[in-house]
């Protein structure tokens, strides 16, 4: 692929078959941040719901940032991420204080607002302000690591740098070409250069698309190394009497801090142990283990039931714990994996 050709073919390509009917392709700012904003973890489908029923509450930046923020949230309920909510009734409140009530339309300018990154700075300044600045998002770099076949992974940062570099020299000459430019690298990237198929048939680049002619559209962009997740073991006793069980509340910081759980061990042996030292009880075959997946390790946990023979172990020198009724058990607010066991634990005899 030639990079002096690319902007050219793709502004033809955008102004014959890119999307032209979107309620936010005009000139107003604050459409177009809102717009943006609301598509960055939203389908276009669903911005295109609720997008004009937000403009009509909130038909400018100065009654955005009048509002209380819970109209704002309101009227965002159902689009999630409400982060994006509150970073927008800030910025909003920026624009007016820091800006006198208009969009800048700098870039630069622009990423100071709170929840506006680098491409959704980018966007608006060439939507709005018809800049020279481009985007780079999920969307663009896989048509970008396809195209010019950019090796590694686009979220690794130092890959995501060489693709800024690249993204900013492909831009078109023509200012006027900037808004067909950055919209049809968002249409393209959404309608021909899809994550699962590419249509390469219709794709205004096929020829000189680097995935294309080697057969790569599979591999690039490259995806997300696997990270070897590290691993953790744990026994769980489950101590039962009757249609009671043993819980114990968990320290106040950590994993399923300050939540009621099973006793832990790191060994069948500690917990037998536990149990010998509290009395009568037996140690029934294990269960088969459960995995749980956190963000940063996995646990596997060895449900260990155990049978006693006398409530003695409550008492005042184990404060944390209680005996529950199984049932009252499953709905005291415990860990998702626990609450799995102690049904299953209900059901066994
Ligand atoms: N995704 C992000 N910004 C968009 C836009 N302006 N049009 C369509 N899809 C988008």
């Amino acid at each position: 692929m030639l990079h002096s050709n690319f902007a050219t073919r793709l502004v033809d390509w955008q102004r014959l078959h890119g999307r032209h009917d979107l309620p936010w392709q005009v000139s107003d700012p604050y459409r177009v941040w809102l717009s943006e904003i609301m598509l960055q973890q939203t389908q276009v489908k669903s911005v295109l719901d609720y997008y004009p029923r937000f403009l009509a509450r909130f038909p400018d930046v100065a009654s955005l940032a009048a509002a209380p923020v819970d109209d704002v949230l309101a009227q965002w309920s159902g689009l999630g991420y409400y982060s994006r909510a509150r970073n927008l009734h800030k910025a909003a409140q920026m624009v007016m204080a820091e800006f006198g009530g208009s969009f800048p339309p700098e870039r630069e300018q622009l990423e100071r607002l709170p929840g506006v990154g680098r491409s959704t700075a980018a966007a608006i300044s060439a939507f709005a302000f018809g800049r020279r600045e481009t985007i780079l998002d999920g969307n663009v770099k896989r048509v970008l690591a396809r195209c010019f076949g950019v090796e590694g992974f686009p979220g690794d940062k130092a890959v995501e740098k060489r693709m800024w570099t690249l993204a900013e020299g492909l831009l078109p000459e023509r200012d006027g070409d900037i808004g067909p430019y950055v919209q049809g690298l968002m249409d393209l990237g959404a309608t021909v250069c899809g994550r699962g198929k590419p249509v390469c048939g219709v794709c205004p680049m096929a020829d000189g698309c680097v995935a294309a002619r080697e057969g790569r559209t599979g591999e690039l962009p490259v995806p997300r190394p696997k990270k070897i997740q590290p691993v953790r073991q744990t026994v769980m006793l489950l101590a039962r009497h009757g249609d009671k069980v043993w819980l114990q509340r968990r320290p106040p910081t950590g994993i399923w801090g300050g939540l009621l759980s099973l006793p832990e061990f790191d060994t069948t042996f500690a917990a037998e142990d536990w149990l010998q030292r509290r009395g009568a009880g037996d140690l029934l075959p294990a269960w088969p283990e459960l995995e749980h997946v956190f963000t940063h390790f996995r646990l596997i946990i060895t449900p260990q039931p155990a049978r006693l023979d006398a409530l003695r172990a409550a008492g005042a020198s184990e404060p944390d714990g209680q005996w529950l009724q199984i049932d009252q058990a499953v709905d005291a607010g415990v860990p998702a994996p626990v609450r799995r066991l102690l049904l299953r634990l209900a059901s066994a005899d």
